[in-house]
């Protein structure tokens, strides 16, 4: 059975969020086309989603020295269990939908500490000594990116991090990327907001079959 993962970065209610009203709109569409997958959310501003900090990494440490897991600190247990699970959610999944808003010209923290739950050396890639190998297969993403300003259509000289990182850290574990949909402009004139929002929706909706 096609398990697709829903991960929202945007601390916004679903119904604020620009990037999740598109979201959502291709999310019912989804489930229409594809009734018998199962999907499940992940909403990184909602959920506890462990940080990599200094206690977590020496618990890291210890427990390859040989520490037995039980004689871990009672919270750093549930820290790792909560990070392992992740990195299985994730690992579980077949297909992904992602969607971010950016910040800063990144991606918002709370995406970043996700990531980092997922993106772990054994698990989703490796080290070889020809360089990191990807470690997943089979598995595509598609990206509903938000912006205020427009950058896809590289008429702003400004660099930005979200979307582009988002691509690269997937790729890099080996998930495949479908082209983005962008949600962009509608700071610069937000008269334009239902034009843009129902245009990203249309373009959405035709990546399903992509998937
Ligand atoms: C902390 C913060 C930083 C932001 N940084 C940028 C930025 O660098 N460039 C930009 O175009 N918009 C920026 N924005 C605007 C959001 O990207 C924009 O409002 C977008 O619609 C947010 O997506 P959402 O409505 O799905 O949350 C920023 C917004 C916040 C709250």
């Amino acid at each position: 059975m096609t398990k697709l993962l829903f991960i929202k970065a945007s601390p916004l209610p679903d119904d604020v969020s620009r990037s999740m009203v598109v979201a959502s709109a291709f999310l019912e569409k989804y489930k229409q086309e594809n009734p018998n997958d199962v999907i499940e959310r992940v909403d990184v501003y909602e959920q506890d989603i462990p940080l990599i900090d200094g206690a977590f990494m020496a618990a890291g440490n210890e427990l390859r020295g040989g520490k037995v897991f039980a004689d871990l600190d009672p919270v750093m247990q549930d820290k790792l269990t909560k990070f392992d699970a992740l990195t299985q959610q994730f690992m579980d999944a077949d297909r992904y939908v992602i969607v971010s808003p950016l910040w800063n010209l990144g991606i918002p923290p709370m995406l970043k500490a996700y990531f980092d739950t997922v993106v772990v050396a054994g698990k989703t890639f490796r080290y070889t000594a020809n360089g990191p190998e990807a470690l997943l297969q089979n598995k595509k993403a598609l990206q509903i990116h938000g912006s205020g300003g427009v950058y896809s259509t590289g008429e702003s000289d400004l660099e930005t991090h979200g979307e582009p990182y988002i691509n690269t850290i997937l790729n890099f574990i080996g998930v495949e990327t479908l082209p983005s949909i962008f949600v962009e402009g509608v700071d610069y004139d937000p008269t334009r907001k239902d034009e843009i929002l129902n245009a990203a929706i249309e373009e959405s909706v035709r990546r399903i079959g992509l998937f």
